[in-house]
């Protein structure tokens, strides 16, 4: 009768601590420019009672004032911040330099009001059309990650979605990466493939990417929040310097 009732009372302790994240939650900024659907996905699937509490979706950063992001986030309750890059073509490059190196300084005191931090956040670019600065790539070392809509590397660029198709590829799918100085060329740390099945039309090949965007990213991130991320060196191994090691697949590759 005693051993039932300690049982009982372990029980209910394990409920009630299994509840409680083990993990004060990570602070997430979306970096955004445009229609935010990735954006989207990612707080929604954090507002589902079995993620919920595992990140903060602290704030978004967007450049671009008319961007349809805006109201997503306001749809969402995330507070959203308009930082207009001004970096403009009739600029010297050193001129640009200047602008871009101020910019990262202001991208980090919007960040900080927000209270994310390299301690307690995750920079998280989700079609962010401006050119980061090193300076804010150091200052958040290996917490800025972005996502590109090809399994990279093939067809980084602008125009990655459209280059796959022209290309002919049957296998594609985003990439989820550690964003460098180059373009699209960070460590990378997770990818989902599909099937371009022979009748598919562009309309689909596209919606298909989008649909891999929004499964695989708050995937990553919840694995980051839960600390399942490690960077390490696997050159001695003829591998990447920084080789992002995760402890499992995503979820499209796993069915
Ligand atoms: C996505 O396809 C992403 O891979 C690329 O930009 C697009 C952003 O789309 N970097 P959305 O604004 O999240 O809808």
């Amino acid at each position: 009768m005693q051993n039932l009732s300690i049982k009982a009372a372990l029980l209910s302790l394990l409920a009630i601590t299994s509840t409680l994240s083990p993990h004060a939650p990570l602070k997430v900024a979306i970096l955004a420019s445009g229609s935010g659907s990735n954006a989207e996905a990612i707080w929604r699937y954090f507002e589902q009672p079995e993620h919920k509490g595992i990140i903060e979706p602290a704030v978004l950063i967007c450049n671009r004032k008319s961007a349809k992001v805006f109201e997503r986030a306001q749809r969402h309750g995330v507070p959203a911040v308009w930082l207009p890059a001004k970096v403009f073509r009739s600029m010297t490059s050193e001129q640009k330099e200047a602008r871009r190196k101020e910019y990262a300084q202001e991208m980090i005191a919007t960040l900080k009001e927000h209270g994310v931090t390299p301690d307690n956040g995750l920079v998280c670019g989700a079609g962010f059309m401006v050119i980061i600065h090193a300076d804010f790539l150091d200052h958040f070392h290996n917490r800025v990650i972005s996502i590109h809509p090809t399994l990279l590397p093939s067809f980084a660029g602008d125009t990655g979605i459209d280059d796959a198709w022209k290309y002919g590829v049957t296998v594609s799918g985003p990439t989820v990466h550690i964003v460098d100085e180059g373009m699209d060329t960070g460590p990378i740390i997770a990818q989902n493939p599909f099937i371009k099945q022979p009748n598919d039309t562009r309309e689909i090949f596209e919606q298909k990417t989008h649909q891999a965007e929004w499964q695989l990213y708050p995937w990553v991130i919840e694995h980051i929040a839960l600390g399942h991320m490690h960077v390490v060196d696997k050159s001695d191994e003829g591998g990447p310097a920084r080789c992002v090691v995760m402890p499992e697949m995503p979820p499209a590759i796993q069915a």
